[in-house]
């Protein structure tokens, strides 16, 4: 008798189909968490609770100017999934110091509202022409996204690199720290909304600072944000692809999450070796990867992997994909493309769960 393509049952552990079944709840819980997320953050809950909590869904409802009877059910599925403390005898919801730094401070390192950002509206708009792209190959520009992505990428990164960037990462490479307090020339490579040539440009006032993107949405908006930070007379904003921006002899070139995902990374290893001066550094922050796919296969790798199918590695196909590294592409696979662009010199300086700090010298 055929059986189509059922399992047969006596094939089935019990146990590890109950632990898949609730990894696709979770799953399930979380997708719909995204959207939820975004609703409390736009609609300041979370902010709400943090400032004036343990409160019932009637209190919250009343101070965020929301309909009591939504809230109630938001704060049932907030509670169910862990992002807000309820207590059963008051009826009240509250949050946990680590709930309010993920949740409510922007300022934590661990904040993470960024992530949900625009995050449905995003996928949704681009999920079409990633399943088209599969069958072709095509590329996807990361100019081509919905514009959510780019606000949403900024607030997401800021808080790693605003937490580390300047106190940790910098001071520890080689010379660079004492460079940039006496007086420096940088570049900021795929700088996007230039979150990071701002946090630079502020750690180090003798020095100066040059954020190139390809993208000139993103670099109309670095330019507003350097102006509100203050910092403008001392950064300037380029629109130029990372193979052919222009200048030499800069003391140091970082490049922040946006290496792996350009088509032509030895090409880019290779202009930037030529405008780096014969003792600069190359500053690459990539996503945290282990070098195997085995050691990756972890709630962060799943995240990254994820990100990649849907943004970087799209990006890279898009400007050629050669190779198309991936956001795990890994240190030793970094390591093989800079030494093919003519750098000698490698080494891991720094890392964070989420992220890998490597110095990369002539
Ligand atoms: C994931 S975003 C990271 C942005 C920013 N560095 C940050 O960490 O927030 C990747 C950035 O790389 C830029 N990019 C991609 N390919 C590029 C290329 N070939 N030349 C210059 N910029 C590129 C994109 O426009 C985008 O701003």
């Amino acid at each position: 008798m055929t059986t189509g393509t059922r399992t047969p049952a006596e094939s089935i552990d019990e146990e590890k189909l109950d632990e898949l079944v609730g990894t696709t709840v979770n799953d399930l819980g979380g997708a719909v968490q995204a959207a939820l997320a975004e609703i409390g953050d736009r609609l300041g809950l979370y902010r709400a609770i943090a400032d004036a909590g343990p409160l019932t869904s009637v209190e919250l409802a009343e101070r965020t100017d929301t309909a009591e009877r939504y809230v109630r059910e938001w704060l049932r599925a907030q509670a169910a999934g862990g992002y807000v403390t309820y207590d059963p005898e008051t009826e009240r919801y509250s949050l946990s110091p680590e709930q309010r730094a993920v949740l409510a401070d922007e300022d934590s390192p661990a904040f993470m509202l960024g992530g949900f950002q625009g995050m449905n509206t995003v996928l949704a708009d681009v999920q079409d022409d990633i399943e088209a792209a599969f069958r072709t190959g095509d590329g996807v520009g990361w100019h081509e996204h919905h514009p959510e992505l780019f606000p949403a990428t900024e607030r997401f990164f800021k808080p790693g690199y605003a937490a580390s960037l300047v106190s940790e990462w910098l001071p520890s490479l080689e010379g660079v720290d004492t460079k940039l307090k006496n007086g420096a020339r940088v570049a900021d490579v795929g700088c996007g909304y230039g979150a990071t040539t701002i946090l630079m440009a502020e750690g180090y006032p003798d020095s100066t600072f040059v954020g190139i993107d390809y993208h000139d949405h993103s670099i109309e908006m670095a330019r507003e944000r350097a102006n509100e930070a203050g910092v403008g007379d001392r950064v300037d904003f380029e629109v130029a692809t990372a193979e052919e921006y222009n200048g030499t002899k800069y003391d140091l070139v970082t490049i922040f999450d946006a290496f792996h995902d350009m088509g032509d990374p030895v090409s880019v290893a290779a202009h930037v070796r030529e405008t780096l001066s014969d003792d600069g550094t190359l500053m690459l922050i990539e996503p945290y990867a282990n070098d195997r796919v085995e050691n990756n296969l972890n709630p962060v790798g799943r995240v990254f992997y994820g990100f990649s199918t849907m943004f970087c590695t799209p990006n890279s196909l898009d400007q050629g994909g050669n190779p198309a590294l991936g956001a795990q592409a890994g240190e030793e696979r970094l390591r093989e493309v800079v030494t093919e662009g003519g750098f000698t010199r490698f080494r891991r300086a720094a890392e964070t769960p989420f992220n890998l700090v490597l110095e990369v010298r002539p």
